[in-house]
């Protein structure tokens, strides 16, 4: 090498320690989480649900993990919007070389960002989108929150052995409420049951009022309901105790989205006595809980309960910090996924684990039955089914 040659690089490697020694050594080392959901519109509460979950964890654990800070990206999608959900992941993994994508709320999101996750060989940690197919969709994703034929299965073989003999299903026409229908018609009918009727509503603004009008003059023992959390639940609710369907003795039987925790205080009395089931339950008695929503309180400054997307996101960043913990200066996304899909955690719901075939999360669905409890109505679990897989996979 000549001489010139040698001094030239030698002061541009002296050049790049000097960088490196201005740069705040914890920021330029950071580890970062881009955080994908709804955090405005008609689903905004999931991003909140999801980004307080995340955010009591950071609260109980710190934001230096293995002598790495940990940044958050919230981005909004204001969905459902996959298009601007798969932009947002792109814009993540390129221009802010994210280490993990994280949250998504929705299924359609969730969907359009599994190519992304793919292409860049990020671990993709889903904190609550249900649909069963999402997981086969990338080899980089794991989920943390539940699918909607594993929270399903329960209700229909409760429902069965508790004298309920027809019933009449409404979902949302997209994925989760496509899962969760075929999942209901299968145990159910399996079971003895009979479907009366079946029928499909919008993912968006859907006016409840015809479809409940259609359940009365079916005349069925008690209808089945998906629709996602957030705020038709109520608008449900409101449209079947209008047109008297309780009074004609018709049963509302669902998955616990329909009364997820955040909602139910709204819901009220409308809700009293729903046997739902679910993964979660804001009234889970266990020092894992009662530790979770003290920390959600504190960060979300009391405004909203906890709901299960919030444990959801809580979960999905105790994996985060689990893989951090293990691969400290650099995190390589196989190295990752070999991580995440061994994954076992103490949740706020109970003992959680992940399966490793399907990288989907194995655990126990409550039946609950809403109850005012000190003056506040929450989902009282009164029985369970333990170590439910995905039944579809
Ligand atoms: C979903 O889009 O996958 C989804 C949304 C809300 C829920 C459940 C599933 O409550």
């Amino acid at each position: 090498m000549r001489a010139s040659k040698f001094f030239n690089s030698l002061a541009g490697l002296l050049a790049g320690l000097t960088m490196v020694a201005l740069t705040p050594a914890l920021a330029q080392n950071s580890v970062k989480v881009g955080v994908i959901a709804p955090f405005s519109g008609p689903f905004a509460s999931l991003g909140g649900e999801i980004e307080n979950g995340i955010r009591a964890y950071m609260k109980q654990h710190g934001d230096i993990v293995a002598g790495r800070k940990i940044e958050i990206l919230i981005r909004d999608t204001t969905g459902p919007s996959p298009e601007i959900a798969k932009r947002l992941a792109q814009e993540l993994v390129v221009r802010d070389k994210v280490d993990f994508l994280a949250g998504f709320g929705l299924t359609p999101e969730a969907l359009a960002v599994a190519p992304v996750a793919t292409e860049a060989k990020i671990p993709m940690v889903i904190m609550n989108a249900a649909t069963s197919v999402i997981t086969t969709k990338s080899p980089y994703i794991v989920r943390f929150s539940m699918t909607l034929p594993q929270v399903t299965a329960p209700m229909a073989t409760w429902a069965a052995k508790n004298g309920i003999k027809q019933v009449f299903t409404l979902v949302s026409d997209y994925g989760p409420g496509i899962d969760s229908e075929t999942e209901f018609k299968k145990t159910f009918t399996a079971a003895g049951g009979k479907i009366v009727d079946s029928v499909r509503v919008p993912l968006r603004n859907p006016d409840f009022s015809p479809y409940v009008q259609r359940i009365k003059d079916a005349k069925p023992e008690a209808v089945f309901i998906f629709v996602p959390a957030g705020d038709q639940g109520i608008a449900f609710m409101k449209a079947f105790t209008e047109r008297g369907l309780a009074q004609a003795g018709i049963k509302v039987i669902a998955t616990g989205d329909l009364t997820e925790d955040y909602q139910l205080e709204a819901m009220g009395a409308l809700a009293l006595d729903i046997v739902t089931s679910h993964h979660y339950s804001a009234a889970h008695d266990s020092p894992e809980n009662t530790a979770f929503l003290k920390a959600f309180n504190e960060v979300s400054g009391n405004k909203m309960r906890a709901n299960f997307m919030a444990v959801g996101g809580y979960d999905g960043m105790a994996a985060i910090y689990e893989v951090v913990r293990k691969l400290g200066a650099k995190i390589d996304g196989d190295k990752a996924m070999d991580i995440l899909k061994n994954m076992k955690l103490l949740s706020p719901r109970g003992r959680i684990a992940i399966d490793p075939e399907t990288r989907d999360v194995v655990q126990t669905v409550y039946l609950r039955r809403v109850q005012k409890v000190d003056g506040q109505y929450y989902n009282v679990e009164f029985d369970k089914f333990d170590n439910v897989k995905d039944p579809g996979k």
